[in-house]
């Protein structure tokens, strides 16, 4: 089950989620908690779902099929994140998969401050994994990040803070190559793939924890989880069909073959 915001560019959100969910072999089912207007230059307008309009999906979907994971996306404000915390106990899924989404690629800023310290303070120690980029982690954490190594100090401070374990992704760091670092209690793996130089990279930070999400609901370990997903993402960009004239979307059908005659 994803929870998360609507993308009208279809490369991001709860539609980038689909895609990769159903692009890996499994299903989908969702609880929209936002309708974004956007297009690859930016964001236009949001429109929030009310809470209990939230819950009503997440509870109701969960009673008939229960979800094996759930990965959360935007979330607006601290109702919507109360009510989500809520809803998650009475589903009683163990498996969570947190992107504490912020900020959109072009900027705009996707959730507001009070929102930030409920987070922090309450949702990241219920869930299994927080995927935070680096300006979520510098946020969260309230560090500056410049470096691998500022990835790893905020990515403890993050599991001081409650987290269970940390994947800070390195897609905004300025090097040749991108760093993708998970924190287990007692463990840190270290993601090193070269930095592909493309403008098509919209919606690459959902597509990335909905393929981990999915890889993780069949009972893959996080790591390999994370390891797979970041390919499965490398893959999608290398592929991307160049559309917009912004940041355009990624190819997350890429697992796919798409016999000739649809061509
Ligand atoms: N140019 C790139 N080259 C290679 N991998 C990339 C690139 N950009 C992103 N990635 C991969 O995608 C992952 C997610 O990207 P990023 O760190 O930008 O997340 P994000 O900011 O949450 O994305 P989004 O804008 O979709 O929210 C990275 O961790 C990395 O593995
Ligand atoms: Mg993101």
């Amino acid at each position: 089950m994803i929870i998360a915001g609507s993308d009208s560019s279809g490369g991001a959100g709860i539609q980038a989620d689909i895609k990769t969910v159903s692009s890996l072999g499994s299903y989908a089912m969702t609880a929209i908690t936002a309708i974004t207007s956007q297009n690859t230059n930016g964001v236009h307008s949001i429109f929030n779902v009310s809470p209990a309009e939230i819950s009503k999906q997440i509870e109701f979907t969960s009673k008939d099929i229960k979800p094996d994971v759930v990965k959360v996306g935007m979330l607006s404000n601290t109702n919507v994140i109360k009510t989500v915390i809520k809803s998650l106990s009475k589903i009683k899924v163990k498996k969570i998969i947190l992107d504490p989404v912020m900020v959109a690629k072009g900027g705009t800023r996707l959730i507001d401050k009070k929102s930030v310290k409920i987070l922090r303070e309450k949702f990241i120690k219920k869930v299994t994994l927080i995927t935070p980029n680096i300006p979520e982690a510098e946020i969260l954490t309230n560090q500056k990040i410049t470096s691998k190594e500022d990835m790893i100090n905020a990515g403890k401070k993050l599991l001081k803070f409650g987290a269970k374990n940390v994947l800070i992704k390195g897609g905004h760091l300025k090097s040749k190559v991108v760093y993708d670092i998970l924190l287990e209690k007692n463990k840190i793996y270290i993601f090193k793939n070269e930095k592909i130089k493309s403008k098509y990279t919209h919606g690459t930070g959902c597509t990335l924890s909905s393929a981990i999400a999915t890889y993780y609901s069949c009972g893959k370990s996080l790591k390999r989880s994370c390891e797979i997903g970041i390919k499965y993402v490398n893959q999608a960009i290398n592929n991307a069909p160049k559309f917009g004239k912004g940041h355009g979307p990624i190819n997350h059908l890429n697992s796919i073959e798409i016999k000739k005659k649809f061509r």
